[in-house]
C-alpha cells in the first residue's frame, strides 16, 4: 500500500502547514461561505451566486477604468489601452453570466422573491461605481447608502472625482484636439451631457483615422458590452417578472427601459454619422 502523504515523483504539493497557500491567496473558504439562501427553494442558489459574481466583476472593472484613467493622466495611452482591453473581457464574462436567471419563469423567480424584501440590483453600490466612471453622475443615487459609512464614503469621492471619460476629454485636449474649457471645467459631480464641439473631435479622428480612433474603438467596446449587459437585465427581468413592481420600489420593466436607452460616451455614437 503507497502511504497516502507521500506523494509520487512530480505530483503536486500535498503537505502544508497549518492552511494551503492557494487559500491564503485566494480566500476561497471565505469566498464560498458566503450564500446564505433565505427561503428552501433550490433556484434561489443560482441567484444568490451569479449577483455576487456579478459583484466581483463589477469590482475588478471598476478597477480597470480606475487604472485607465490614472494612466491618461500620465498621458500613458499604452497602459490606459491594455486596461480598457481588459475590461471588454471582463464586461464579456459579466454578460455571459447573465445565462443562468435569463430563463426564469414568474414561477419560479416567485419562490424565492420574497426573501429579497425590498432588496434590489438598484442598491448595488459597485455598480453605481462604474456608471460614476462613465459620467453618469447622479447625487441621489448615494441616499440608499447613507447608512452604510465606508460604502457612502467611497461613492461620495466617486462622485466628485473626474470620470473615465473626463480623464479621455482631457487627454483629447493635450493631445492639441479642440475640446471647450467649460467641457473641461465642467462640475464633475454632474451627469457628463453630450457637446457638439466633442462629437466633432471624434468625427475628424474617424474621418482621418488618427491613430486617436484605438481609444475611440476601446471605449465604443466599453460602451456596447454596457449597453447589452443592461438590454440582458432587461429580457430577464421581463421573463421573471413581467410588468410587475420591482422588488426596489419601481415600475419595473418600463422603468429599466428607459435606464437601457442611455447612451454611455455618447459623442462616439452621434460622431459616427458625420464619417
Ligand atoms: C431575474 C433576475 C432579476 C430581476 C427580475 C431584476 C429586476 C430588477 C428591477 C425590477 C429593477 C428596477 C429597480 C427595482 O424596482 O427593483 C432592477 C434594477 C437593477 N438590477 Fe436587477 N434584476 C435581476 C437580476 C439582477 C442581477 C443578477 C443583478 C446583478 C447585480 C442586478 C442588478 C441590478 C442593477 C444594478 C439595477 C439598477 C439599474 C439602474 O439603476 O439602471 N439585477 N432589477
Amino acid at each position: 500500500m503507497p502511504n497516502p502523504v507521500e506523494p509520487e515523483p512530480e505530483a503536486p504539493h500535498l503537505d502544508f502547514q497549518g492552511t494551503t497557500p492557494y487559500e491564503d491567496y485566494i480566500q476561497a473558504d471565505v469566498l464560498t461561505h458566503l450564500q446564505h439562501p433565505l427561503s428552501d427553494d433550490p433556484g434561489e442558489m443560482a441567484f444568490l451566486v451569479t449577483t455576487q459574481v456579478m459583484e466581483l466583476w463589477f469590482t475588478v472593472i471598476v478597477h480597470e477604468w480606475h487604472t485607465a484613467s490614472e494612466a491618461l493622466r500620465r498621458d500613458d495611452l499604452p497602459t490606459a489601452l491594455a486596461a480598457l482591453r481588459r475590461s471588454c473581457y471582463e464586461l464579456s464574462a459579466l454578460n455571459a453570466s447573465w445565462e443562468p436567471l435569463a430563463h426564469l419563469t414568474p414561477r419560479e423567480f416567485n419562490s424565492y422573491r420574497a426573501a429579497l424584501g425590498e432588496g434590489s440590483g438598484f442598491q448595488s453600490a459597485m455598480y453605481r461605481r462604474m456608471e460614476f466612471l462613465l459620467g453618469e453622475k447622479s447625487a441621489s443615487m448615494l441616499v440608499p447608502h447613507r447608512g452604510a459609512p465606508r460604502v457612502h464614503d467611497e461613492l461620495e469621492k466617486a462622485l466628485h472625482e473626474p470620470s473615465l471619460y473626463d480623464e479621455v476629454l482631457a487627454y483629447l485636449a493635450r493631445c492639441g484636439e479642440d475640446i471647450p474649457r467649460e467641457v473641461l471645467d465642467r462640475d464633475r459631480a454632474l451627469r457628463y451631457e453630450p457637446d457638439p464641439s466633442v462629437e466633432a473631435v471624434w468625427q475628424r479622428v474617424y474621418s482621418e483615422g488618427d491613430p486617436l480612433t484605438e481609444l475611440g474603438e476601446a471605449l465604443t467596446e466599453v460602451a456596447e458590452l454596457v449597453w447589452r449587459w443592461r438590454n440582458d437585465h432587461l429580457a430577464a427581468t421581463r421573463r421573471a417578472m413581467g410588468a410587475k413592481t420591482g422588488t426596489g420600489g419601481s415600475a419595473g420593466v418600463s422603468w429599466l427601459e428607459k435606464r437601457a436607452r442611455k447612451q454611455v460616451f455618447p459623442e462616439l455614437w452621434t460622431a459616427r454619422s458625420h464619417v
